[in-house]
């Protein structure tokens, strides 16, 4: 039997669970043209979400356009790619997508291929020299097609803090907001993993994006739907857990989605019929080695006051570091120089500093290193 648990993947349907509260809350900014930036660590379910949300909206009246920037890697990728999946998501047949490339793109004058599949490969190229100076002609594509079609289209872009590594990324950002905060009929989702980067884009008065839009901080789904989750999960393919153990399973990975469902599968396939504490033990121990790679080469890549920075934080210290106590014990340097560290390992994606306390992103790094340094 196939495991009822899925990771590394984004999930829609049965291994879907909960988000009532921000699928509402993302439905009514979609409906009601409120463009929303999602920010979350790595692996927290922003993908999922989005795509769920976006998928119980895209009908007849409502269209939902989704664009991964994780492949593209320079403008003209982005304006290709936005052109070519406004004009599928929005027309139905291949003669509708020509005729709405001749029609919406004539300054471009695209070059429209069509692969063997003609349902799923449209390709549109353009010149380089004619999209420079007519790129408006595409970021304002979602609108025109919209007001033609009398449409509401959603326009999401997942990994959109990749924009950082085209060449020219303030000017990129200034484009894009200077024509879509004119749309009125599109509304637009913005969604990344670099946490500390999307944040800086959207609440740094200094960048273009400032105020584009509502920005959420997707938290957690909570310890009792997980526990719900996986003893339901257990018992639909004939096996057992008590909400105790599917509690702990939780509490092992602090809740973090994508290894709740990680450790929840490996406790299941050594389950015959009912888990056990010894089985989640071994599922723990399996889990740390599956990672083991990824975390010692994080773990090789720290600077020597990094690496104790994390010691202590894996000591269960989560706050005054610059204490003198703290600087002493755990050779730190100077308050300066806690900063320093403090920064990078952020930046790092390795710490989380809510500006309170400071935590490990990753749970199962943490159990990692507390384990093994
Ligand atoms: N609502 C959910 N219910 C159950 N599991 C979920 C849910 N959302 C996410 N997950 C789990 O977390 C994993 C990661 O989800 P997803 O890819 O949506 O997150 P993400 O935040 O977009 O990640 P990334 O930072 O890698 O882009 C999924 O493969 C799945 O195992
Ligand atoms: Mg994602």
């Amino acid at each position: 039997m196939q495991s009822p648990f899925l990771f590394g993947r984004t999930v829609s349907a049965d291994e879907f669970t909960n988000r009532s509260k921000e699928m509402q809350r993302l439905k009514d900014n979609f409906t009601n043209q409120v463009n929303t930036i999602l920010i979350s660590p790595r692996r927290w379910g922003k993908s999922s979400l989005v795509k769920k949300v976006a998928a119980s909206l895209h009908g007849r009246q409502t269209k939902t356009v989704m664009i991964d920037m994780m492949g593209i890697r320079n403008e003209e990728g982005f304006y290709k790619a936005l052109a070519t999946a406004t004009i599928k998501a929005t027309s139905g047949k291949v003669e509708e997508w020509i005729a709405a490339s001749k029609q919406f793109l004539k300054n471009l004058t695209p070059k429209i291929s069509i692969g063997s599949d003609p349902l799923q490969d449209l390709d549109i190229s353009f010149e380089w020299k004619l999209l420079e100076k007519n790129y408006q002609e595409i970021l304002n594509l979602p609108e025109k097609i919209a007001v033609a079609k009398n449409l509401k289209i959603i326009v999401c872009l997942d990994e959109f803090q990749n924009l950082a590594n085209f060449d020219e990324p303030e000017l990129f950002q200034k484009r894009l907001r200077s024509e879509w905060q004119h749309h009125t009929h599109v509304c637009y989702c913005l969604y990344g993993s670099r946490q500390h980067m999307m944040t800086e884009l959207f609440t740094k008065q200094s960048k273009a994006f400032y105020k584009f839009g509502e920005v959420i901080f997707l938290p957690k789904i909570q310890r009792e739907e997980w526990v719900k989750y996986i003893v339901r999960q257990f018992l639909n393919t004939k096996k057992k857990i008590s909400p105790q153990l599917a509690n702990e399973i939780a509490d092992t990975v602090k809740d973090h989605s994508y290894y709740v469902q990680q450790l929840s599968h490996l406790v299941w396939i050594k389950t015959e019929r009912v888990a056990t504490q010894k089985i989640l033990e071994d599922a723990t121990v399996d889990l740390l080695e599956q990672n083991a790679l990824l975390y010692t080469r994080d773990t090789e890549n720290l600077s020597t006051p990094q690496f104790n920075f994390l010691k202590a934080l894996a000591d269960g210290i989560t706050k005054n570091f610059s204490s003198k106590d703290i600087i002493h014990r755990y050779e730190l340097g100077t308050s300066a120089n806690v900063l320093k560290i403090k920064k990078a390992l952020v930046q790092k994606e390795l710490i989380d500093d809510s500006g309170t306390t400071i935590e490990f992103l990753d749970p199962a790094y943490e159990r990692w290193f507390q384990k093994n340094m």
